[in-house]
């Protein structure tokens, strides 16, 4: 055996060795070494990595940085921790601009913005009761966390107990825990990269570990407070920063592109002084008040946005190209190329996005390319050098067929009437490709969120026949788990539980899940205050009812053509209708409550025509949503009020609405309904 197989086969060893230990010290709590002994062992793999690059290549390695325990306590937030939209260059942060002063119809007047480090780290809540410090709880879900409050304790500068005036009985703080870069070096034997030494440090079941290694934070935001005594997030930051908190010192209030471009430029060139990573910055409206006005979209909020620094290019070469198959039959090439490094994270992957793109760029097998890796994104193929282009190189042909051996197709954009770039398997379910894809839509976080059946673990139980349609999830046969490499009895209990929760579900979470095409987030959530309950979504397995179904929801403000085109096909395949079946015989949907029925606009219908001089069109409607109301976007005998804008009414929905008897309500009225 040469010398390189021998370090490979020693490595091999110790990795399987560490993977043992983890899963004896984290899934079963049954340590068989010493802590100590394990530390060294992490320290002899992380040697023999450092010393030999061709191993960090093989990618085994995926457990440096302890594995989270299942151990903490969850505990719903009070409110939910949202996460970020991201901005990647001045043309995203133009069309942030925008659409904020679109929303808040807002003209002439700069809007002041707070820039804040995006610091890279780990974040964490924590409640403040009448000043003491109560609770402290990971980010978990989003609407859940988990109990790490004695770990948390355990960095000195975040205070137990406030001092100062004007204190708030309730205090939601936000914050990111990080590890300085200076300390990281004297730990970093043990750890693949700082943010994953905090997160490994905070999930500690023994808070003497945690209090080892040396954590900082930064709070940035707030969830729950009472009273609100703060005016803008400036304020906030600076009230904080007086009780006891460490604030970051970088921030800065900026109001237009230009400002905010500068800030970007300075912020970016002083990062490598720094002593923690950030990874971009965060742009605030600063004002709460417009905060409030612009409110969330699903999962982040409209008020503020990461951006991001530039990407991170390598240059490296294409050794093949292969298509994937996503879930909604869309084929993707994709460039296998020769490992390279792109800001420390090996990549061997990169996307060439869709058929368009290689034919547009002539990108070919054997082409040396810059490949970019911005933030979570997919890294992708951005240019190619053609003077190292071999001349036997031929143009690079896309197959005709999806990997299942289908015929796959563009479609005709409705708006733009033009070819899709993108190409399409034409099966749905009877793609296995497509079928494995939906699996991991379906358990997905916004879909039937299943802790513990992941990607990697649907792709197992796929391979071994375990899971092959939706329903396959609620049936699964645990016992056959038991032999399988890496499913203690532990997990498999874990895995039991997680997945008997998810029977319960939301009527919107379900529809989303099913993976109708061009039905999100919001327009599940739109169908499901229409349907309410599954026994009315079920009408649409028949033709006839279905029919008349899709007329209604022509009604429905966001529900186009396209989208209601979209369910006819999904319904109209016979397999998605028997998956779908047989799916809901094993769950248990919950019915859609409105979630704000006290509201103004509690059960009404309301309609707008016109622009108003206050607010735009956005902001109405959700105004409306807010308060228990929903949009219609046709006049008809359900609409109870029609509200006019003086900016070009459309005189034939005003007449339509007067002889239905409609309530009509003028631009002035409006404001007082909502005391404007
Ligand atoms: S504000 C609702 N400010 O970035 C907005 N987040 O992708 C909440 N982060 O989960 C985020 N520094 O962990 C905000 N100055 C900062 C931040 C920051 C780091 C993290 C945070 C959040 C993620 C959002």
């Amino acid at each position: 055996m040469d010398q390189k197989s021998k370090i490979i086969n020693n490595y091999k060893k110790k990795i399987n060795f560490l993977k043992k230990h983890n899963k004896l010290y984290f899934n079963k709590d049954n340590p068989e070494i010493t802590d100590s002994q394990y530390d060294d062992l992490k320290k002899e793999i992380f040697d023999l990595e450092k010393n030999n690059s061709f191993l960090k290549n093989l990618n085994l390695n995926q457990t440096v940085g302890s594995p989270p325990s299942n151990k903490f306590k969850k505990i719903k937030h009070l409110k939910p921790m949202l996460s970020l939209s991201n901005a990647f260059d001045k043309n995203d942060m133009k069309d942030f601009l925008s659409k904020i002063n679109n929303f808040l119809n807002n003209k002439n007047k700069d809007i002041d913005f707070f820039a804040e480090p995006k610091i890279d780290g780990i974040s964490a809540t924590l409640v403040y009761e009448k000043g003491k410090l109560v609770r402290g709880l990971s980010r978990g879900d989003g609407t859940t966390g988990e109990d790490i409050l004695s770990n948390l304790k355990t960095i000195n500068k975040i205070p137990q107990k406030l001092e100062g005036n004007n204190i708030p009985h309730l205090l939601e703080i936000r914050g990111e825990i990080y590890i300085g870069k200076k300390d990281f070096n004297i730990i970093k034997s043990n750890f693949a990269n700082p943010r994953n030494a905090a997160g490994g440090s905070l999930r500690q079941k023994n808070s003497n570990e945690t209090s080892k290694i040396p954590l900082a934070y930064f709070a940035y935001g707030f969830g729950a407070v009472k009273p609100m005594v703060f005016k803008t997030q400036s304020e906030f930051l600076e009230k904080i920063n007086e009780w006891g908190f460490s604030t970051n010192p970088l921030s800065k209030k900026v109001k237009n592109i230009n400002e905010i471009d500068l800030q970007h430029s300075f912020v970016d060139s002083i990062r490598s002084t720094l002593d923690y990573d950030i990874d971009g910055l965060v742009y605030k409206v600063n004002d709460l008040k417009l905060q409030s006005r612009l409110g969330n979209t699903s999962n982040s909020p409209r008020w503020a946005i990461a951006y991001k620094f530039s990407a991170e290019k390598a240059v490296t070469k294409i050794k093949d190209i292969v298509i994937q198959v996503g879930r909604t039959g869309a084929i993707t090439p994709v460039a296998k190329v020769e490992p390279i490094t792109v800001g420390g994270v090996v990549v061997s992957n990169a996307t060439l996005h869709n058929e368009d793109e290689i034919k547009r760029k002539d990108i070919r097998v054997g082409d040396t390319v810059q490949v970019q890796r911005a933030g979570d994104v997919i890294p992708q193929v951005v240019s190619v050098d053609i003077s190292k282009r071999s001349k036997s190189s031929k143009k690079y042909i896309f197959p005709s067929k999806c990997l299942c051996g289908s015929i796959t197709q563009k479609e005709i954009n409705r708006s733009t009437k033009k070819e899709d770039a993108v190409r399409r398997c034409t099966k749905g379910y009877d793609c296995n490709f497509i079928a494995k894809e939906k699996l991991k839509h379906i358990v997905s976080k916004d879909s039937f969120n299943i802790d513990g059946l992941g990607k990697k673990v649907i792709d197992q139980f796929w391979e071994l026949g375990l899971i092959k349609t939706p329903t396959d999830i609620f049936t699964i046969n645990y016992n056959e788990l038991k032999n399988l490499e890496g499913w203690g009895e532990l997990s498999i209990n874990n895995l039991k539980q997680a997945i008997d929760k998810a029977k319960n579900i939301e009527l919107s979470s379900f529809i989303f899940s099913i993976g109708i095409r061009h039905i999100g987030q919001e327009n599940a959530k739109i169908l499901a205050s229409f349907f309410k309950s599954i026994e009315k979504f079920i009408n649409l397995f028949n033709e006839t009812k279905r029919k008349k179904i899709l007329e209604n929801l022509v009604e429905l403000d966001g529900i186009g053509k396209t989208q209601i085109d979209s369910i006819n096909n999904f319904f109209l395949n016979n397999t998605n209708v028997e998956i779908v079946k047989k799916l809901i015989a094993k769950l248990k949907i919950k019915d859609f409550i409105s979630k704000n029925k006290k509201g103004k606009f509690s059960n009404k219908i309301v309609m707008f025509t016109g622009g108003f001089e206050k607010m735009s069109r956005s902001e109405a409607k959700s105004l409306v949503e807010n308060n228990g109301g929903k949009i219609s976007g046709t006049v008809s005998k359900k609409l109870d009020i029609l509200v006019i804008g003086n900016s070009k009414p459309t005189k034939r929905k005003i007449e339509s609405a007067k002889k239905l008897n409609i309530k009509i309500v003028k631009e002035i009225e409006w404001y007082k309904i909502l005391n404007l």
